[in-house]
């Protein structure tokens, strides 16, 4: 890829002094950084002018492309407001407002918002808030928590503890807590000739078999609902919800539904859990909830675990913070995006465009190199046929010379693009990722 000299000079800037997240920084002795000056809807601008469709959202955050006038006029106005205040002690219109909003969102059910920044602090909040609970209510036993195989819930030690990546575990494996496993209902999983959902029952079976034999000292079940994400966009069936809801309601234990990326329509729902008409004791969001601008998570929870707080025991309360907790700014931007989902109707639009772009991958689901190919919602996913190991490295760098941002988890080539995603953007989306199947090199 050819770099401009302005460029350049940035990129010489960034290796020298930024630590990039999740990267073996040597590996840009050859891949080059990809320096981004603007972005415009679904695309980002370098300051040479070159452009990339951003056809995975920037990490799963973007919802109504970059810079989106709504976001940034409601950002505008609450500079000139109130940027942030702590919120222990005080509180602010904006948080308030959010917090009403996301509660009516989850049918009133989940009525308490807990804040924080970023969703590995979230799902920590949610492991705290499920133990100490249990703690409150006389069952201080209740210590371990449950979580699916392939699972992923963030980077911090109490969330790698219920993650299941061996490439972000492994290493910090003596530092983390001890945690079950129970088998994905990802239905690439089910045997020949077997349906998802009938694996989603069998899955459901073996997580029967785990709670029956260790409720006593299990606080919480934690699942990514429909999709999850990290395991290579692996997809299941609302029957494992439904059947999991059910276990952990008679055996005691939480479920908590980590949507920080299935949350806000990105599986066709505006929660991925309302497909399995249940109701978690705990959901975590993050990413889109500001729409992709600011740093912003949340755990909802019912009102009893509320209730198990509130006490005249200083130590018997949540005394969980993060400096940034409930950000004014964040929060506002926020509910800039609910605002956009309620204005264009996007959950009932994004039906239309899912099949619009469903249609235009047909070619790929059909391209000889590729298999498995499903969709959830706005997430499309599939796996390409390859025995190279540096298929994911290597396609993510060929589909950036094709004006595509792709980042393939392993083999597993996905799209989860901005809902502002245009018709012709859909096209060439789908075309250029078609002539890359057909360039690879053979299997
Ligand atoms: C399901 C899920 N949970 C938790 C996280 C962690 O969120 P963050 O990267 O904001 O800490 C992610 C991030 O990709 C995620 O997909």
């Amino acid at each position: 890829m050819q770099i401009g000299t302005r460029s350049r000079l940035l990129l010489k800037r960034s290796l020298a002094a930024v630590w990039h997240p999740c990267t073996q920084m040597k590996q840009h002795e050859w891949l080059p950084l990809v320096p981004v000056a603007r972005g415009a809807g679904c695309w980002l601008y370098d300051a040479d002018g070159r452009r990339y469709l951003d056809a995975i959202s920037s990490w799963w955050v973007n919802l109504f492309g970059h810079c989106h006038p709504r976001i940034n006029a409601a950002l505008a106005d609450q500079l000139g407001k109130l940027e942030h205040v702590l919120l222990a002690g005080f509180s602010h219109e904006p948080v308030v407002e959010l917090s009403e909003r996301l509660a009516r969102a989850t049918g009133g059910t989940l009525g308490h918002c807990f804040y924080a920044s970023d969703g590995a602090s979230a799902v920590e909040i949610a492991l705290k808030m499920s133990f100490h609970y249990w703690r409150n209510s006389g069952r201080p036993g209740k210590t371990r928590f449950v979580s699916l195989a392939g699972s992923y819930h963030g980077e911090t030690l109490g969330a790698l503890s219920v993650t299941d990546i061996p490439l972000f575990k492994d290493t910090y494996a003596p530092l983390v807590m001890a945690s079950r496993r129970v088998p994905s209902p990802d239905w690439r999983l089910a045997e020949r000739g077997e349906s998802a959902r009938d694996y989603a029952v069998r899955c459901a079976a073996a997580l029967e078999l785990a709670l029956e034999q260790h409720h006593a000292e299990t606080a919480a079940l934690i699942v990514e609902p429909l999709v999850q994400g990290a395991n290579g966009m692996a997809m299941h069936d609302a029957e494992y919800l439904r059947r999991a809801r059910a276990l952990c309601e008679r055996y005691g234990v939480h479920l908590i539904a980590d949507e920080i990326m299935t949350g806000f329509g990105r599986t066709g729902t505006f929660f991925a859990y309302e497909q399995a008409g249940i109701t978690p004791d705990f959901l975590c969001l993050s990413k889109g909830i500001t729409g992709g601008y600011l740093p912003l998570s949340v755990v909802l929870t019912r009102d009893a675990v509320y209730q198990a707080f509130y006490d005249d025991d200083v130590a018997q309360g949540f005394l969980h913070s993060h400096s940034y907790t409930g950000n004014t700014l964040a929060c506002r931007a926020a509910l800039a995006t609910l605002d956009i989902f309620e204005a264009e109707r996007v959950i009932e639009a994004n039906r239309e465009k899912s099949k619009r772009i469903s249609a235009a991958a047909r070619v790929i689901a059909q391209h000889p190199r590729v298999k498995n190919f499903r969709n959830t919602g706005m997430i499309w996913a599939f796996e390409v046929e390859t025995g190279d190991p540096q298929f994911s490295r290597q396609f993510y760098a060929r589909a950036l010379e094709q004006e595509l941002l792709l980042r393939p988890l392993g083999n597993t080539v996905y799209f989860m693009p901005p809902y502002v995603i245009t018709s012709d953007e859909i096209e060439l989306l789908a075309a250029r990722t078609h002539a890359l199947l057909d360039r690879l090199p053979g299997p």
